[in-house]
């Protein structure tokens, strides 16, 4: 097959196109059945003439089949894995209205990103993107279930591969709704954690805890990870933390992990390393978004040993992911974070 052309490449009507689709549930409305113009337009409230056009380059792209002697426009293999049930769990990055969608639309603001190396996010609709997710409910809900969607294989993994034994008390910082924590201990009876996060995703957390009969040895703590943490628990975990922020952030959050923890404390970070796990894509939308970055094993070394803590140990933990285990180093009276 021949490769793309740069126009081809650059195109925006093609992501867009299947992006609308998603966002109005075409393939889940047209089912195996199939529906024409008329009768999706009238169930999602479009244009009909629009809608053909966007239905017409769907069929030129390889998503719907049309039958032309119905009319019915029928979605392909190919356009059934953005329906809302398909195993690829692929419909929350390209639903408009999804917190995934809504984030990567962002990218059309990307040269004032590249331009001045602030989250497009923040530019395009007002707000950081943990604020907007504050300000709707729809997209920490969403949010979240994308979250733990993408870690049905992994957290298991993670619980497994990890000597987690050695932490009688662990406190997940930023732990969302608790689905790596539920895995830990699910994995290990003899522990107890408590995850800390945003107050909407700590209640999602303790009702996970409760529905997962884990209330008795798992809590969840509503607070900001910029504020002093809980302390003395013997692992301090970050999955998935650290990529969301710049260098300063990423520094703060360690440090509070840091103060926290006991002198012989732990702080595992959890996070796909650049070139290991994280792509050139994913890279620049975590800077697009958020103004983080994925980082190298030792860009994070580094970070780390700016708030005293010094690598013990790294390794794979799941698929693109890796752990990272440092302790906290003594005591220096010029800490900088
Ligand atoms: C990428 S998710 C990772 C969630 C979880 N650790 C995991 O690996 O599935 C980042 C999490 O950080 C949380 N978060 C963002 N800002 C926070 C803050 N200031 N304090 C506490 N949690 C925060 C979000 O609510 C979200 O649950």
């Amino acid at each position: 097959m021949a490769s793309p052309s740069i126009r081809e490449m650059a195109s925006l009507a093609t992501p867009m196109s299947i992006r609308v689709a998603a966002t109005l549930s075409l393939v889940e409305r047209a089912g195996s059945v199939g529906a024409t113009v008329e009768q999706l337009a009238s169930e999602t409230g479009t244009s009909a003439p629009a809608l053909r056009c966007l239905l017409d380059h769907l069929v030129a792209i390889g998503v719907f089949d049309l039958d032309m002697e119905s009319g019915h426009y029928r979605p392909t293999d190919l356009g059934a894995q953005m329906s809302e049930d398909a195993p690829a769990g692929i419909k929350p990055l390209l639903d408009i209205g999804s917190a995934g969608g809504r984030a990567e639309l962002a990218f059309v603001d990307l040269l004032g990103t590249i331009t001045t190396g602030a989250p497009a996010y923040l530019h395009r609709y007002g707000h950081d993107f943990w604020a907007d997710l504050d300000a709707r409910p729809e997209l920490r809900r969403s949010f979240d279930a994308q979250m733990n969607w993408r870690f049905q294989v992994q957290a298991p993994q993670i619980a497994e591969r990890f000597d987690w034994s050695r932490f009688p008390e662990i406190l997940d910082v930023g732990g969302g709704d608790g689905t790596v924590l539920a895995a830990i201990l699910h994995a290990h009876p003899d522990l107890r954690g408590r995850v800390l996060d945003l107050s909407p995703t700590a209640t999602a957390a303790t009702d996970r805890f409760a529905a997962a009969g884990l209330d008795g040895r798992a809590s969840a703590v509503s607070g900001s990870f910029f504020d002093p943490l809980p302390v003395g628990a013997d692992a301090y975990l970050l999955s998935d933390i650290l990529h969301d922020w710049d260098d300063d952030h990423a520094r703060k959050i360690l440090a509070g992990c840091r103060r926290a923890a006991a002198p012989n404390g732990t702080v595992v970070v959890i996070e796909p390393l650049r070139g290991q796990g994280a792509d050139t894509a994913i890279d620049l939308f975590m800077l697009m978004c958020f103004g983080g970055r994925e980082r190298t094993v030792d860009e994070l070394t580094r970070l780390a040993a700016d708030c005293g803590l010094t690598l013990h140990s790294w390794g794979p933990v799941a698929a693109g992911r890796t752990a990272l285990e440092f302790g906290v180093a003594p005591h220096r009276v010029d800490e900088p974070c």
